[in-house]
């Protein structure tokens, strides 16, 4: 008989379409205007973010799966996990060498990825039950929400991999390091990915290819906004920006409106101007330092184990486990 995949979804239909109304309504009449990343992830933001993990210009895929290739070995020895958790999981397909790593040891039970991607999340979630007929508890979540939802059996291994902490504004990423911390044991672990600081032209590179695939993805935001609350945005009416903010130490994504135009989202029965040459924040990418994320770690209650870069040292995997 093969293993099981259990899924539990916390963020049914009515409540993803609640909080995305939510964002929508605030982000739209707030000034500047703007949006939280996790609108991008439909189906089609999934396999366009999948598309920018392959761009020459997108590195940190690359580096963290080198990272994960050459030390996943050592983070199954060292902590000894039973479950792998993983959160914002996507496809999952770097996190398959640390599966492998820990079930080489002979001692892996389950696999709990938590994602808001139902589609995604369910694919890699039977792919990877198959592949290692291994027992499979995903959480179709938010985890700026749900983190007290994960299950808690097993010797935990929280893996937070891509640097996706990065897109979470300062005081998002206490609350969440805070709830982390609270939802995990004393002798449980944390894997963390984050991107580290680095020449501006590669910065801004990785995030405005010249293939447009980044272009493509940021836009994909105001195609959710269309199909699942009726907008009438024109997507082609706004242009692609990437910008490096050196005084907070991130690349922001913005939506520049190429003209003056009215939108309507009928769901909400919300009507909103955009001036020519008008911003929409939509992303935050935070680059950081190793000290940097010694010191996010330890004020979110996590002491650093172990760290280690790729060759090129453009990306961190940090071991930590909270300190009380
Ligand atoms: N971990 C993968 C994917 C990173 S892309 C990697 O390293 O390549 C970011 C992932 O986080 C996407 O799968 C997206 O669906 C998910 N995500 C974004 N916001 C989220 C949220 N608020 N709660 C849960 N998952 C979220
Ligand atoms: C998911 N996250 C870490 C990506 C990043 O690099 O900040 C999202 C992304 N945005 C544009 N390109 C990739």
């Amino acid at each position: 008989m093969s293993a099981t995949v259990e899924v539990d979804v916390h963020l049914v239909e009515a409540d993803r379409a609640a909080a995305m109304a939510h964002d929508v309504r605030v982000g739209l009449k707030a000034t500047p205007k703007v949006l939280p990343p996790v609108w991008f992830y439909d189906e089609a933001g999934s396999i366009l973010f999948d598309e920018i993990t392959r761009l020459p210009e997108y590195y940190p895929t690359r580096a963290e799966h080198a990272i994960l290739e050459a030390r996943s070995a050592e983070i199954a020895h060292r902590t000894g996990a039973t479950t792998l958790v993983e959160l914002g999981s996507g496809t999952s397909e770097k996190t398959r060498l640390l599966l492998d790593a820990l079930a080489g040891r002979g001692d892996l039970e389950r696999f709990v990825p938590l994602d808001v991607s139902e589609e995604v999340l369910r694919g890699a979630a039977d792919d990877i039950s198959r592949a290692y007929d291994l027992p499979v508890h995903a959480v179709v979540g938010d985890f700026h929400r749900h983190l007290r939802e994960l299950p808690r059996e097993g010797r935990r291994l929280v893996a937070f991999l891509g640097g996706t902490i990065g897109n979470f504004h300062p005081g998002q990423r206490r609350k969440f390091l805070a709830e982390l911390d609270a939802a995990m044991d004393h002798d449980e672990w944390l894997l963390l990915g984050t991107d580290l600081v680095k020449d501006e032209a590669r910065l801004v590179a990785a995030y405005d290819d010249a293939q447009g695939v980044t272009a493509e993805f940021n836009r994909n935001v105001l195609r959710v906004i269309n199909n699942e609350l009726g907008g009438d945005f024109d997507p082609d009416a706004f242009e692609h920006v990437a910008l490096w903010d050196p005084d907070n130490s991130w690349i922001e994504m913005r939506l520049r409106s190429r003209r003056d135009q009215h939108v309507r989202v009928a769901d909400l029965d919300l009507e909103v101007d955009f001036a020519a040459g008008e911003e929409l924040q939509t992303e935050i990418s935070t680059k950081f330092t190793p000290e940097g994320v010694r010191e996010v770690l330890w004020d979110g209650g996590f002491v650093v184990e172990e760290t280690w870069t790729d060759p090129a040292g453009d990306f961190q995997l940090t071991l930590a486990r909270p300190w009380c």
